[in-house]
C-alpha cells in the first residue's frame, strides 16, 4: 500500500506556481487576483475560504475577501457578482457554497462570467469540460485527476467508479475520467439509489468517493490491488481536539488502506489539491490561458 500525500503535492505546485508568478512579476506582467465572496459565517466555509487566502500568499496572487451578512438579499449578491465581472484587475473570483436557502446559487453562478469562474461551475465550463474543450475545471476533481497522475496510476482503459453524483465532484470527476486525452477510463457512476452499488464498487480498478457518509467504503467493498481516493470531509464531534471536532472521510481506512495499491488519507488527501487547483486555475485567469 502507497500513501497518495496530498499536502506534500499541493506544497510542490505551490512553490511551481510562485515561481511562475515571479517571473511574470518581473517581465512586467500583472500579479493575478483572486476575489472570494463569504456569505455569513458557517464555519467550513470559513475555514476554507481562509485557506484560499493563505493559499493566494504562498502564490504570490493577490487576492480580495468580499464578507457579506447572510441576510444579504440575492439582488444585492448579483450585484457584487456584476461588479467583480466588471473589474477587470480581478482575473477570477469565487462565491463559497453554500449559500443561504433564500439564494439560488444557480442564479448566482449563472451571473458570474464565464471567463472569470476559476470554480468551473459555470455551465459553459461544465459544458466545455464535457467535449473536451479548454476551461475551468472543478477544483476537486482537477486536484484528484492531477494526484493521479503525479503518482503514475494508470488510468487508461482502467474501470472507474465515482460514488456520488454531485456538480461540483462526482459528476465532473466521471467526466474527466472518460475524456480520452485524460482519464481515457471506463467509468460508472453510483448513487444513494444505485441498486448492485457494492457489487460495482467492488469491480473498480480506481474507487473515488464522493458521498459525504463517514466510513461509508468498508474494506469487503474494495478490490485487492485497486486504488481509492477519498472525498469525504464530513466534520464529526472530537472532544481531544481544540476545535471540538475532526474530519472523517467516505473510506474506512484502517480496514480498506491495506487492500490498496494507492490510497489517499483525509486530511492530508483530496482538500489540500482542491485549493491548490483553484490556484492553477486562477494562474490561468491571469494568464488569460482559456479565454481572451
Ligand atoms: N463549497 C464547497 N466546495 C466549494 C468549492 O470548491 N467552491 C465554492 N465556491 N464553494 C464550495
Amino acid at each position: 500500500m502507497k500513501l497518495i500525500d496530498g499536502k506534500a503535492t499541493a506544497e510542490t505546485i505551490k512553490k511551481e506556481i510562485a515561481e511562475e508568478v515571479s517571473q511574470i512579476v518581473a517581465n512586467g506582467g500583472k500579479r493575478p487576483h483572486l476575489a472570494a465572496i463569504l456569505v455569513g459565517h458557517d464555519g467550513g466555509s470559513e475555514t476554507y475560504v481562509h485557506n484560499k487566502v493563505l493559499a493566494c500568499e504562498a502564490c504570490g496572487f493577490t487576492s480580495s475577501l468580499i464578507r457579506f451578512e447572510d441576510t444579504i438579499s440575492e439582488e444585492e449578491l448579483l450585484a457584487c457578482v456584476e461588479r467583480l465581472n466588471k473589474d477587470t484587475d480581478v482575473d477570477g473570483f469565487i462565491v463559497q457554497l453554500p449559500l443561504p436557502k433564500h439564494i439560488s446559487e444557480q442564479r448566482i453562478i449563472e451571473a458570474i462570467d464565464y471567463r472569470k469562474d476559476v470554480d468551473g461551475f459555470h455551465p459553459i465550463n461544465v459544458g466545455r469540460m464535457s467535449i473536451g474543450l479548454p476551461c475551468y475545471v472543478s477544483a476537486t476533481p482537477k486536484g484528484i485527476f492531477e494526484l493521479l497522475q503525479r503518482y503514475n496510476v494508470p488510468t487508461s482503459g482502467k474501470h472507474c467508479v465515482v460514488i456520488g453524483r454531485s456538480n461540483i465532484v462526482g459528476k465532473p470527476m466521471a467526466s474527466l475520467m472518460v475524456q480520452k486525452h485524460l482519464g481515457d477510463a471506463t467509468v460508472t457512476i453510483v448513487h444513494s439509489r444505485s441498486k448492485n452499488l457494492k457489487e460495482l464498487c467492488r469491480e473498480a480498478d480506481i474507487l473515488i468517493a464522493a458521498i459525504g457518509q463517514p466510513h461509508f467504503v468498508t474494506a469487503d467493498m474494495v478490490k485487492e490491488g485497486a486504488t481509492v481516493i477519498d472525498v469525504g470531509t464530513t466534520r464529526v464531534p472530537d472532544a481531544t481536539r481544540k476545535s471540538g471536532f475532526r474530519l472523517c472521510g467516505d473510506v474506512d481506512f484502517d480496514n480498506v488502506a491495506p487492500k490498496c495499491e494507492f490510497i489517499t488519507p483525509v486530511p492530508g488527501g483530496v482538500g489540500p489539491m482542491t485549493i491548490c487547483q483553484l490556484m492553477l486555475n486562477t494562474l490561468a485567469a491571469g494568464k488569460k490561458a482559456y479565454y481572451d
